[in-house]
């Protein structure tokens, strides 16, 4: 009986929360959740990638971002900007601070804009002119706001209610909405290009071929809305190198590997972001890594990035797993839980170490879905296939549209990998096997883009084993406590929360 009217009470709260959410998504319309782009063809799935890639770096070009005093003044800021030319986006939202990011219709009212701004009075700085701009109050402010109020929508995530959980009638459409409610949203993918777009024009004067690609989670289609962004710095793409030409340009020459040229280029790069590039701060230069990087955090977005140069293998696998999640429509809320269950069970952390990271996590479920006894993805060999015979072969694995139900998926995987069996067995996503395990790492997983490499190197077997325990409590726990995210998410901290306050909010905690 209780249980009949908490559920039907969960019900009313949420077909409030749905009526409320329909006006919502309509006013926000594509600036927040997109839809997983289902059953394209393989020609198709390839353009959107590259659409997306395309698109999103031509937007950044005509996008500024300014710091504002408050909310209020977003409307002056909007009224101001227009004098340069027409607005196609304006954005408000807040990271400590109230920031709008505007995007023009056109890439030329941008510098015009650029020509009318100003340095502080006592800026000894180095004067750098970035598109990050921030609004002065300096009493030309006279705008009180006009009775047409300008249109600048203001971001603000929707909470995940407990009651949204409880509503839904079966795991699968519990993961299908933290799937919807944690994935990168519109602005978060627009920031995490703009700052590749700064940086490059940072860059541009010395290097005017240079390119700074996003790649990693930012665009693979499996990205939380709070993840890390991952950099290629590419300083002349192979077209430009060579050319027939009676001139050429004198250049430095040294006789280096790649990995001592990205290491001594970083280091130079590192300290030309630290000292001239605004709201770039805690510049660490990582280069001793297998891939050196540059970290460092965008303060004003509240972007983590990783900088890393010419290593385009990055690139290639983040198309890949972009086109696996499009080729099946349960491959995205799949490795979306997984990966948040690994998170709020302590197996997952920010920082790297002996644990398995975010990629790994995804990596491991694709291997399951290709091992499974009917797969569900095809071996990642047959993508990388570029001949014409392999594209129809492609074309027919596009076609088959899974018809699996995400939720047994789930218990699937954690049935298959907690009895699997790592000790003597090695995983191999490029040829959708497994094989005898080559060297005595406790986990390993074949690098598809470079197969010499093990991906889970770093894992030690405290952490296989204690992943393994978690997996066969899981799926104890679901057949146990229902079939029901909240029992396996249910960690004792947010167990002890809910007791207090009738939400999930905390069982989806920030990232620290
Ligand atoms: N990568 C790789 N091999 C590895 C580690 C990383 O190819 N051993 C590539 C993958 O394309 C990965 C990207 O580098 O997506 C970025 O790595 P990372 O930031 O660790 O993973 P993300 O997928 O971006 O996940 P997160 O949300 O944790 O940032
Ligand atoms: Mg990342």
């Amino acid at each position: 009986m209780a249980v009949t009217m908490l559920s039907a009470w969960c019900r009313v709260i949420c077909l409030r929360k749905y009526f409320s959410s329909v006006s919502y998504n309509k006013k926000y319309a594509d600036l927040t959740i997109r839809p997983n782009p289902l059953s394209l063809s393989y020609s198709r799935a390839e353009e959107s990638f590259q659409h997306l890639c395309v698109h999103r770096k031509n937007e950044a070009k005509r996008s500024i971002l300014i710091d504002i005093n408050n909310k209020a003044d977003g409307d002056f800021v909007y009224k101001h900007c227009e004098q340069f030319g027409k607005i196609k986006t304006a954005l408000h939202f807040r990271n400590k601070k109230d920031y709008m990011l505007i995007e023009f219709e056109n890439e030329d009212c941008v510098s015009e804009l650029l020509s009318t701004a100003g340095h502080f009075q006592n800026d000894q700085k180095v004067p750098a002119e970035t598109r990050l701009l921030f609004l002065t109050r300096n009493g030309n402010i006279k705008y009180k706001g006009n009775p047409e109020a300008a249109p600048v929508f203001s971001i603000e995530h929707p909470p995940l209610f407990l009651s949204d959980f409880l509503a839904t009638d079966s795991l699968s459409s519990q993961m299908q909405l933290l799937y919807q409610h944690l994935q990168l949203t519109d602005l978060g993918q627009r920031l995490r290009f703009f700052i590749c777009s700064t940086l490059e024009d940072m860059l541009g004067g010395l290097f005017p071929h240079c390119h700074i690609y996003p790649f990693g989670s930012s665009i693979n289609g499996v990205g939380r809305n709070d993840c890390d962004l991952d950099m290629i710095l590419s300083l002349c793409p192979d077209k430009y190198q060579v050319k027939k030409s009676t001139l050429k340009f004198l250049t430095k020459r040294k006789q280096e590997d790649e990995r001592s040229f990205s290491q001594r280029n970083l280091h130079v790069f590192a300290e030309m972001i630290e000292n001239f590039i605004p709201s770039c701060v805690g510049v660490i230069p990582i280069l001793n890594a297998r891939v050196p990087i540059i970290k460092f955090q965008h303060e004003a977005c509240g972007i983590e990035c990783d900088l890393s140069l010419q290593n385009n293998s990055g690139l290639t696998m983040s198309k890949l797993i972009y086109l696996l999640g499009v080729m099946d429509p349960q491959v995205r809320p799949l490795i979306f839980t997984v990966r948040h269950w690994a998170k709020v069970n302590f197996l997952s952390h920010k920082n790297p170490g002996p644990w398995l990271s975010n990629f790994m996590y995804s990596i491991l479920v694709i291997c399951f879905l290709q091992l499974r006894s009917q797969p569900i993805l095809p071996p990642l060999k047959n993508l990388l296939l570029t001949d014409s015979r392999s594209k129809a072969q492609k074309q027919i694995l596009f076609n088959k549209v899974g018809t699996c139900n995400v939720g047994d998926l789930l218990q699937e995987f954690l049935y298959f990998y907690s009895d699997f069996d790592f000790m003597s067995t090695a995983l191999s996503p490029l040829h959708g096997n497994c094989f005898p395990k080559p060297d005595y790492s406790p986990l390993y997983i074949e690098n598809p883009l470079d197969t010499e490499l093990n991906i889970c190197k770093n894992v030690n077997e405290r952490e296989l084993v204690k992943l393994c325990e978690a997996m066969k409590v899981a799926l104890w726990q679901l057949n146990h406590s229902g079939p029901s995210l909240l029992s396996i998410f249910q960690t004792e901290d947010s167990k002890r929360i809910l007791k207090k306050r009738f939400s999930v909010k905390d069982l989806f905690p920030k990232q620290e």
